[in-house]
Parts: structure tokens; sequence; C-alpha cells
């Protein structure tokens, strides 16, 4: 321990990354939670790690309206490269699967009007055995990313110990800005670590990292998800100030269109994700994904809420013995995004509540939109109780903001439209 805490301080004077990227959560895909790493082209060449794979998909965000929304990164994960370095010592990708080679692919991803993003790990190898970036050569590989025209690392910690990554993810930091191309990085760092304080130190993390994985990797299951949420929520007062412009608390991907979540969960979590300001990378086959996952990953309101300027990370505000818990997550202009969460088996549950219960306090009168069936709650004040009908497993989302000050002349309150949605 002491000798990571010397090495953690004799690093803190490197400069920053500052690289003025990702102010609000960055939107994309990623191969990994779908693709894994499936490297058999020729019984499986539909799914396996391969140019054509991020070609294709590419090929769907563009087209399908995703790139339009924000879906911008088009990341490669673990296994796209040879087994070996090249002579000199460079990374090259595997010959059969990527023939054109990264630049070329880079190339093709840009004139489609999307960014390109690879994977390396700080370590002697890749978590899946492939070759790593040892401290000695993360100089030369942030060279050779950014001449290939990659948008953005993410950086593994397999096969590296606790004081190798105090050093080797700063230096990577401080090796990207060098080559002069702006490149988002993804640290894996804190995950390593147990994510949490005095282990993790947030604070410099925020200055060398666009994001970081705090915690385990997702699996297409909804007790993943719960694992997820219920450790983001538990250790909140740790995370949730870390997060920020530039700088993101990473849950993971989505798992909307894949085979592990019902209707009611894939809702679930992209709402979740949302409030929590969490990079939305999907990581579902985008050729084949239905109507109904597609809605749910393309609610504009949830992309707004998403987005959000002010880039604050919301926080769980309420448990309840009943099972709900609300969410709640400031937003520009006033307003708020406000999460009702039921983890109830059972029915639907009749949560009743008021927005003074919720510790609101302001004088305002609020309208609301509920950002998955698009009806508009109005007339709400502070005091005015509420009921909202929340699924099993399922959330009900609302986009909050206040109309008018309470202030003004009793007549035109009545003038409001007559208050829908809450019983
Ligand atoms: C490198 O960091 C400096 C500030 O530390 C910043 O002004 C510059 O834009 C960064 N360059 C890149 C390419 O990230
Ligand atoms: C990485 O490889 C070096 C050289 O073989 C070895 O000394 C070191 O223990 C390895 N590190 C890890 C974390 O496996
Ligand atoms: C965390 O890092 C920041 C920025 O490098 C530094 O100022 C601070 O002293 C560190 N905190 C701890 C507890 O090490
Ligand atoms: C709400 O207000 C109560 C009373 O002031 C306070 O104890 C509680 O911590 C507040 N809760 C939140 C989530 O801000």
């Amino acid at each position: 321990m002491n000798v990571l805490v010397i090495l953690v301080a004799s690093v803190t004077h490197v400069l920053a990354l500052e690289n003025g990227l990702m102010r609000t959560p960055p939107m994309g895909w990623l191969a990994w939670e779908r693709f894994r790493c499936n490297v058999d082209c020729k019984t499986d060449p539909k799914n396996c790690i391969s140019e054509q794979l991020f070609m294709e998909m590419a090929d769907r965000l563009a087209e399908d309206g995703w790139r339009d929304l924000g879906y911008r990164y088009v990341n490669i994960d673990d296994c796209w490269m040879a087994r070996l370095r090249d002579r000199d010592g460079r990374l090259v990708p595997d010959p059969d699967r990527f023939p054109r080679g990264i630049p070329a692919l880079a190339d093709y991803v840009h004139s489609r009007g999307l960014k390109l993003g690879i994977y390396e790990d700080l370590g002697n190898y890749t978590c899946m055995g492939y070759p790593g970036t040892t401290l000695a050569r993360v100089v030369d590989d942030a060279r050779t990313f950014a001449e290939w025209g990659v948008d953005m690392l993410k950086l593994d910690g397999c096969f590296s110990t606790s004081e190798d990554r105090a050093l080797g993810y700063p230096k990577m930091a401080e090796a990207l800005n060098a080559t002069g191309r702006p490149i988002a990085f993804s640290c894996s760092w804190p995950a390593y670590e147990g994510g949490l304080p005095p282990q993790v130190n947030y604070t410099l993390l925020g200055t060398i990292c666009n994001l970081w994985r705090n915690y385990d990797d997702i699996q297409d299951s909804w007790q993943s998800v719960l694992s997820i949420v219920d450790w983001f929520s538990d250790n909140q007062d740790a995370l949730q100030p870390a997060a920020g412009p530039g700088r993101w608390n990473d849950p993971d991907m989505l798992l909307v269109g894949n085979f592990g979540l019902s209707f009611e969960e894939a809702r679930a979590q992209m709402a979740l994700w949302a409030v929590l300001a969490a990079p939305l990378f999907m990581s579902t086959d985008l050729r084949t994904i239905s109507r109904r996952d597609r809605e749910i990953l393309q609610n504009p309101l949830l992309i707004k809420i998403s987005q959000d300027p002010l880039g604050v990370q919301g926080r769980r505000v309420r448990q309840e013995r009943s099972q709900i818990e609300v969410f709640l997550r400031p937003l520009a202009r006033s307003a708020s995004a406000l999460l009702f969460f039921s983890r109830r088996t059972d029915v639907p549950f009749r949560y009743r509540t008021s927005l003074a219960g919720l510790n609101f306090t302001s004088a305002s009168l609020y309208e609301a939109q509920d950002v998955y069936t698009g009806e508009i709650i109005s007339g709400l004040k502070a005091e005015t109780t509420f009921t909202v009908v929340i699924n099993p497993s399922g959330v009900v989302v609302w986009y909050l903001y206040p109309i008018q000050e309470l202030d003004l002349p009793i007549g035109l309150f009545g003038q409001q439209p007559r208050a829908r949605g809450f019983l």
C-alpha cells in the first residue's frame, strides 16, 4: 500500500487529459457484451469479431437513425489483434479478420459520420490473451492508435498489478495527449481496485480519463443489472460527485435488444442508465433488433435526459419498504428526471407520493411528461399528491419542469390545463 501511495503521488503532476471530449455521456455501440471473443469467422461469419461486423454496425448506426440521435461511437473490444506484435513491436490486427487494417476501418467509420473506438489492456496480455500494453509500450501504442485515426481507447487492466496501473493509466493519458489527436480515454482502472476510495482516487481519474468502469462486467441478465444498480446506489456518495462533463462513471453496456431482459426490464435499464448519466453503449445486433427494443434505445426524452448539459449524475433518493425506489437527476433549466422503479415481483404497484415528499420545496407549478407514454401531467404543485402505477421490475420516468412561479395572480392558475394522469 505504501508503494502504491508513493506511485500515485509521483504521477499527480503529469499533464491532465483535458481533451475537451465527452462533455455529455458518450453514446455508441461496443462489441463485447453481445459478440464477446468470437473469432470463428469460418463457421460464424456474421457474428465473429471482424472488420465486416464493425462496418455493418456502422451502416446501421448511420442509416437507422442512431447516429442522428447521438449514437456516434463504433467500438472494437478485445480479440481484434493478431497473437503477436510485428517485428518492430507494433500492434497488428488479425490479418484474416481485419484484412484492410484499422486505418481503412477508421476511414469507413468516419465516412459514415461516426467515430472509431479501439481496445487495449494495460498489462502483459489483454483479458483474452492478446498482446497487452506494458508500461514500456504505452507511448508507442498511443502513437499507433493516433496514426490509425482512432477516436477512443478503452484500456482494460488484466495481467497487471496495482502498481503498474497507478503508473500506466496516467502515463497513457499523457501519451494520448502527446499524440495531438483528440482520443477519448476509457479506463478500467477503478474496477480493478474495488471501485471505491481510498483505493480509487476519483479526483485523479477525472483529470486523466473521460469515463471509467467502476464495477463488474455486465452479463445478459436482469440479476446482473440489479447487482450493478445496487452497487452504484449503495455507493453513490463516493461515486456521484465524481461524474461531470468530460468524466463519467460507467456501469457498462446496455443489454437492450439481447436475450436476458423482459420488456419492462429493458425499459428500466435504459432509463436508469440515462438518469445515472451513464455512457450509453449498446451491445446488440443492430441488423436484427426489434422495433420495440429500438424504440426503447431511441426514446428521445430519455436521450435528452442522458445528454443534459449540466452533466449531473442522478441519485437514488428513496428506498421504500414497498420495494419502490425513486431516483432523481437534476437537469438544466430547473428541470428534473424523476424515476420510479419497482423491485417488486407481483403486480403493478400504485405508489403514492408528492413532489414535497421527494424534497421539492419550490413554489413553482410543475408539469411532467412521462417519457415512455408521452402523457403530459399538468398542474403539479409541491404538495399535490399523485399516484404512479409501476409494473414489476419496471419504471415510470417523468421529465419534470417548472412552468411558472406561484406568485402570479391567482386567476392564472385556473387557465392551466386540468391535471391528467395522476389520481
Ligand atoms: C492536451 O492537454 C492540454 C492541456 O493539458 C490541452 O490543452 C490539449 O487540448 C490536449 N490535447 C489533446 C490532443 O488532447
Ligand atoms: C508480466 O510479465 C513480466 C515479465 O515476464 C513478469 O515479471 C510480471 O510478473 C508479469 N506481470 C503480471 C501481472 O503478470
Ligand atoms: C487524489 O488526486 C488528486 C489529484 O491528483 C490529489 O490532489 C489528491 O491529493 C489525491 N487524493 C488522495 C487521497 O490521494
Ligand atoms: C429530504 O429532506 C429531509 C428533511 O429535511 C432530509 O432528512 C432528507 O435527507 C432529504 N432527502 C433527500 C433525498 O434529499
